[in-house]
């Protein structure tokens, strides 16, 4: 394996499995149970609040009982061994979830927005906040009543973070997905923004995915077994 110091790594919901978190689209995922236009539009905040901000606390609330599962910390553990090598992992994650962070990691990402930030609608002020939003809530900043939204990046919506997440793929040297079924661009078209700057790319997700034509290299498996292993092996490389 040629020598790897900077690895852009993009998740999805498949890393978070493990932990008890719903994906989207697998059988009994949270697109299935929910339609995407009552709950992750701007206009179905606009129509039924209440029903956008029990969809998310729910989220929120699963959060309490779940734990990051290895593959999480197997990410920390390879983000520290790079950083002592003066090289650099970068997690662009797709999840609104906070188990990166707890498992350890700090170069993280969030394009979809995180679940522990609310957001004004009104002055545009960005907040952490861990409890249950509700329609009545009061904008510490504006004042504004009724305006603190989920801090999430509903369809129809920019991701956070495109111009950084594009400068990471060009200087790093291997790009790398995990638990993502690519159906949701622009993090769907990054491993093609990877290839178009002659980079390597490995997939590592629990089965083929629609476009795993397009990495180099891909492993099936869980994600909690996978990406340990595949960092060992990273890690065994490192001068
Ligand atoms: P999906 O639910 O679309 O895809 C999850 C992927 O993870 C699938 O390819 C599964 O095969 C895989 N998977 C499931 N369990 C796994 C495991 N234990 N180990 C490894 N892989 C596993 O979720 P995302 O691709 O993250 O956006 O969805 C992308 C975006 O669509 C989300 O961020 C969300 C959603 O709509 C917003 O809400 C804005």
């Amino acid at each position: 394996m040629a020598k790897i110091k900077n690895i852009v790594v993009l998740t999805g919901a498949g890393i978070s499995a493990e932990s008890g978190i719903n994906t989207f689209r697998d059988n009994g995922g949270l697109w299935e149970q929910h339609n995407i236009e009552d709950v992750a539009t701007p206009q179905a905040f606009a129509v039924n609040p209440g029903l956008v901000h029990r969809f998310y606390n729910e989220r929120r609330r699963a959060l309490e009982t779940a734990y990051p599962n290895p593959a999480h910390a197997a990410l920390a553990e390879l983000e520290a061994a790079l950083g002592e090598r003066g090289g650099l992992l970068t997690i662009v994650t797709q999840n609104v979830d906070n188990l990166h962070e707890r498992g350890g990691a700090k170069n993280v990402m969030h394009m979809h927005g995180r679940l522990h930030s609310v957001k004004c609608c009104l002055c545009g002020r960005r907040r952490d906040f861990g409890g249950a939003t509700h329609e009545g809530m009061k904008c510490g900043d504006c004042g504004g009543t009724g305006s603190i939204r989920p801090d999430i990046v509903w369809f129809g919506e920019i991701p956070h973070h495109m111009d950084e997440i594009e400068a990471a793929i060009l200087s790093c040297d291997l790009f790398v997905s995990i638990g993502t079924s690519g159906a949701v661009y622009p993090a769907a078209g990054y491993v093609q923004l990877a290839r178009s700057f002659g980079k390597q790319t490995l997939e590592l997700n629990l089965e083929s995915s629609g476009g795993s034509h397009l990495f180099h290299n891909s492993r099936l498996g869980k994600a909690g077994k996978i990406v340990p292993a595949w960092v060992n092996e990273i890690i065994k490389t490192l001068p």
